[in-house]
């Protein structure tokens, strides 16, 4: 057959298309900060910016009335401590962030992070023992700790970015155990070691303050890791599984798509992001770059995107474009 035939036409050529993009592939993220009147462009990340909750309602009418599915939240909160405690702190930046969203938009999901770095003074996503090693169960326990105090504000998915082991046990223990039986976890199962991950460090201001997080994110010398990663995580009954960072990693996404039957989710991160938008602004490439990212996201198996480009793409497709 010659693909041209097909090819030749517009109309024939739309017809055949493997995978397409809508708004409600999409979840976008915040960046949540204490404070009042704040909104303020994070210098790495171009058109994303920190938000004070008072100043939420404009953003969030705009990221439902464009059909996004929904917000995944990252706080950056004014106190830190050794053991993050304002990660799970009945008032703290996510908790009221929450409850402010669903008050405005209670259709609108929201997903939270869950996660240590951003709380800690040292940066660490857990509990440090005296090497500077991090202490895992102790960890889970906080982690499920701070993923219940999400559920009591309203979050409706709770997203364990911290890569510990057993935590999508604890925390489904947890949830069950205080009546959340009904909120999912999405899992960040296979999380990468990555250097595309600058960007969010400084706009979340979690970068470590020694080390790296080698010890318990994925070495990305390794794809086969990740099922081993996904099926543990499936096991201990996570209901999304999220592989990030997402276009480096595509073939990982592929081999999960293949394996397993799942929610599959990725995560388009900051560093892939701003590589970008910089292209364009210096003219090296044009802006359907975007486009054609999101679509191999799709190709290779993702039915979720959780993407930064995410709310300049939904209104794109809602022109009509694709
Ligand atoms: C925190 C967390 C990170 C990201 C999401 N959650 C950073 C990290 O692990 O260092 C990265 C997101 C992005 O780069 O857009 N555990
Ligand atoms: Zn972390």
């Amino acid at each position: 057959m010659r693909m041209r035939r097909i090819r030749n036409n517009p109309i024939t050529r739309k017809m055949v298309e493997e995978v397409s993009l809508k708004p409600s592939d999409f979840i976008y993220p915040l960046f949540l900060v204490e404070g009042e009147g704040i909104k303020k462009e994070i210098p790495s990340l171009p058109g994303v910016y920190h938000f004070s909750i008072d100043m939420l309602e404009e953003e969030i009418r705009e990221i439902e009335s464009l059909g996004i599915s929904g917000v995944i939240l990252f706080g950056i909160p004014d106190h830190k401590d050794h053991v993050g405690s304002g990660a799970y702190a009945e008032d703290g930046i996510i908790q009221k962030g929450v409850r402010k969203i669903k008050s405005l938009k209670p259709n609108l999901l929201v997903v939270t992070d869950v996660c240590m770095c951003e709380y800690t003074d040292h940066g660490h996503c857990g509990i440090l023992d005296e090497n500077g090693l991090v202490i895992n169960d102790e960890t889970t326990q906080y982690i499920a700790k701070i993923a219940l105090s999400h559920a009591k504000a309203g979050a409706d998915i709770v997203a364990p970015s911290d890569m510990m082991d057993f935590r999508v046990r604890e925390i489904r223990k947890t949830l069950d155990e205080n009546g959340f039986e009904n909120i999912p976890i999405m899992a960040y199962s296979a999380k990468f070691a990555s250097s595309y991950y600058g960007p969010f460090r400084d706009a979340a201001d979690s970068a470590p303050s020694f080390g790296d997080r080698k010890s318990y994110q994925m070495d990305f010398h390794n794809g086969e890791e990740a099922l081993e990663e996904v099926a543990l995580d499936l096991d201990e009954d996570a209901d999304f599984i999220i592989v990030k960072p997402a276009l480096a990693y595509l073939d990982v996404v592929k081999a999960i798509k293949e394996n397993f039957n799942t929610r599959l989710v990725v995560y388009n991160v900051s560093g892939e992001y701003s590589m970008i938008k910089n292209a364009i602004k210096e003219g090296l490439v044009d802006e359907s770059i975007i486009y054609e990212s999101l679509i191999a996201m799709k190709r290779a198996g993702a039915q979720i995107i959780i993407s930064y480009h995410a709310k300049e793409m939904a209104k794109k497709l809602k022109e009509g474009l694709r």
